[in-house]
């Protein structure tokens, strides 16, 4: 992804402005950052699954081409929040699987639906499950019958947007670890946004927080998570309870509020809430720059660890 800007009509400022990452095959990368960040735009962009009204400007290529409609559920996988969302409801499971193998490969009815149990088994579903509509499983097994659907054909890459959030806690983290394990044995690289950052530490290879449209830090998770350099990643770090995992962990806890898209102008989005703001801060706005093995984009990084 290069340069990706995203407007919508009447607002000023754009709501993503100017993101670049490359994915590493098979790695599990993290998009992390306070609501409105611009998050679910950026991995939308990636599908091609950006609001109609929206203008995308910048390049999204998946192994050096363009993504194409055809590339979703194929080379390209989408697991939404919510799972019922993902899947039909007049279906049963094992039959959506063996659907969705048979739009993309020549398969036979029964060789499909084997493969499709395959799939379900390989995610903790047994015959039973498989063979349910998905109102009657739970919510839990549900995320699992999307993790299975989003695999079945092999993708290269795995986008989740808060795959886990209708779960609770103990549920997340099962998800999220078998999402991460079948990602990892299927060779699929895997997108996940999140708002959990010690979810993101235990499951991410690295992670990019977004800020006000724009990236503020880019390096492995331990570096940006356990030794962030940005004000505005120490600032959400410190805003974390210091035991145990969050609840919902939604993290609008520093002081302040993100600018509202169109606000802004000249210098750095963050300044207004920034502790060490100065007038180069408010004048230029700043651009990434290695520091410290990561990226970041800001006048003033600190070198001090936090956490
Ligand atoms: N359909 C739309 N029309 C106009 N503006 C939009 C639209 N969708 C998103 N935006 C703008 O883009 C910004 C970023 O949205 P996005 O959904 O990417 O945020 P996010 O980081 O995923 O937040 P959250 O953590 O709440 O999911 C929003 O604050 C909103 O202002
Ligand atoms: S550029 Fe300045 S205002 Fe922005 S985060 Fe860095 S120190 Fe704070
Ligand atoms: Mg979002």
């Amino acid at each position: 992804m290069d340069g990706l800007r995203i407007g919508f009509p009447g607002g000023e400022a754009e709501a993503v402005r100017g993101v670049s990452f490359e994915l590493a095959a098979g790695e599990a990368f993290a998009l992390v950052g306070e609501s409105g960040a611009g998050k679910s735009l950026t991995a939308r962009a990636l599908l091609g699954m950006v609001p109609r009204e929206a203008t995308v400007r910048g390049r999204v290529l998946l192994d050096g081409g363009p993504v194409t409609p055809a590339d979703l559920g194929r080379r390209i996988a989408w697991i939404p929040q919510d799972a019922m969302s993902a899947l039909s409801p007049v279906h049963r499971v094992e039959n959506q699987l063996a659907f969705s193998i048979r739009s993309v490969t020549r398969t036979g009815r029964r060789e499909a639906r084997s493969a499709a149990r395959r799939a379900l088994a390989a995610v903790g579903l047994g015959p039973e499950a498989a063979g349910a509509y998905p109102h009657a499983l739970s919510g839990g097994m549900r995320q699992r019958a999307v993790i299975a659907m989003a695999l079945v054909n092999g993708p290269a890459l795995v986008v989740a947007d808060e795959p886990t959030t209708a779960l609770d806690p103990e549920r997340q983290e099962a998800v999220l670890t078998l999402l991460r394990e079948r990602c990892a044995a299927a060779g699929a690289t895997l997108l996940l946004v999140s708002h959990d950052l010690p979810a993101v530490r235990r499951h991410a290879d690295r992670v990019a927080v977004m800020y006000a449209g724009r990236i503020t830090e880019l390096g492995s998770a331990e570096q940006v998570l356990e030794r962030p350099v940005a004000p505005y990643t120490r600032g959400l770090l410190a805003s974390l309870p210091r035991t145990g995992l969050p609840r919902r962990a939604r993290l609008p806890v520093l002081a302040g509020a993100p600018p509202a898209p169109g606000a802004g102008g000249a210098g750095c989005g963050f300044a207004p809430r920034c502790p060490g703001a100065d007038d180069l801060c408010r004048r230029a706005e700043p651009t990434l720059r290695t520091v410290d093995a990561r990226a970041v984009a800001c006048h003033h990084p600190s070198e001090e660890a936090t956490a």
